[in-house]
């Protein structure tokens, strides 16, 4: 029998964006622009480079048709299934997985979202490809882990403990927003009960693998930026400008923006006609 499981890929995309009003009232903020690509192009890259065929984007209600309308025909050109769903009101991080149950079904799963820049892609792709089981998170060394979850890790690289916005933190390794889990995830989704902001927990999914020993992690490389405030967008804007991150896309991606563009310009055409 093969047990082989296939890896499906969730962007979560939806949230109110509050902090960079008025630039996400009438467009998503996983829509705006970091520099040349709408900013979902980054966790798309890396669910793209590591094989993953099968995506599925979490919208908020008021900005789905634009996902929709853009996404799913420019990557089916290149063989990328991409569906989208609503979530209704942000209901939190661990929420995916309900929402993505069926998507699912007996796969396992990686979360990235929507809003995280990451400089090193490859890491993380790399994870992906070797994932057998359990759960594996990313962390960065920063210089302020108290505004993060903070993970301490042992030897082995296996976490031991997770930390929200800890104050006295007992490592400098904050937890980005990229997760690898096998299927068991949507059973812990659906078994966490929401926080006291209301909020299903990411945070509580991991601490139930982290509490069986099979919560993993591996430390990334590079710049990785959560693009939710103005200076931390035109950061990562500067970054993929800098970098020129988008060169180092994969070629699926590079090849859809070139089939979309061509796309768009006989369109351009028939407009004028
Ligand atoms: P946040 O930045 O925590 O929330 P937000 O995007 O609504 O922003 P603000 O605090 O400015 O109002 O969310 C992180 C990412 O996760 C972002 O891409 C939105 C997404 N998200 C959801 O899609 N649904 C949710 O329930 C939550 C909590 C976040």
């Amino acid at each position: 029998m093969n047990n082989h499981k296939k890896m499906k890929g969730i962007i979560l995309a939806g949230g109110n964006a509050t902090r960079l009003y008025p630039n996400t009232s009438q467009i998503s903020k996983q829509m705006l622009p970091i520099y040349n690509v709408p900013m979902i192009f980054y966790p798309l890259n890396i669910l793209i480079k590591a094989g993953i065929k099968d995506i599925l984007v979490i919208v908020s209600p008021a900005h789905s048709g634009r996902f929709t309308n853009l996404l799913e025909p420019m990557f089916r050109d290149v063989g990328v299934r991409i569906l989208s769903t609503v979530q209704e009101v942000p209901g939190g991080i661990a929420e995916a997985f309900i929402l993505g149950e069926g998507f699912i079904g007996n796969d396992n799963a990686t979360l990235i979202l929507g809003d995280n820049i990451f400089e090193d892609a490859e890491t993380i792709a790399n994870a992906i490809k070797n994932f057998k089981s359990g759960g594996h998170i990313f962390v960065k060394e920063v210089s302020d882990p108290e505004r993060f979850g903070v993970a301490t890790v042992n030897k082995s690289g296996i976490v031991t403990a997770i930390a929200e916005k800890p104050e006295k933190p007992e490592s400098n390794l904050a937890v980005t927003g990229a997760y690898i889990y096998d299927n068991k995830v949507v059973e812990t989704a659906n078994n966490i009960k929401p926080s006291n902001r209301g909020e299903l927990e990411i945070t509580d999914i991991n601490n139930v693998y982290l509490q069986k020993g099979e919560l993993k992690m591996s430390k990334i490389n590079g710049e990785w930026l959560d693009a939710g405030t103005p200076d931390a967008y035109l950061d990562a804007c500067i970054l993929a400008k800098e970098k020129k991150l988008y060169e180092k896309f994969d070629s699926l991606i590079l090849k859809a923006v070139e089939i979309g563009r061509e796309k768009f310009k006989t369109q351009a055409k028939k407009m004028l006609k």
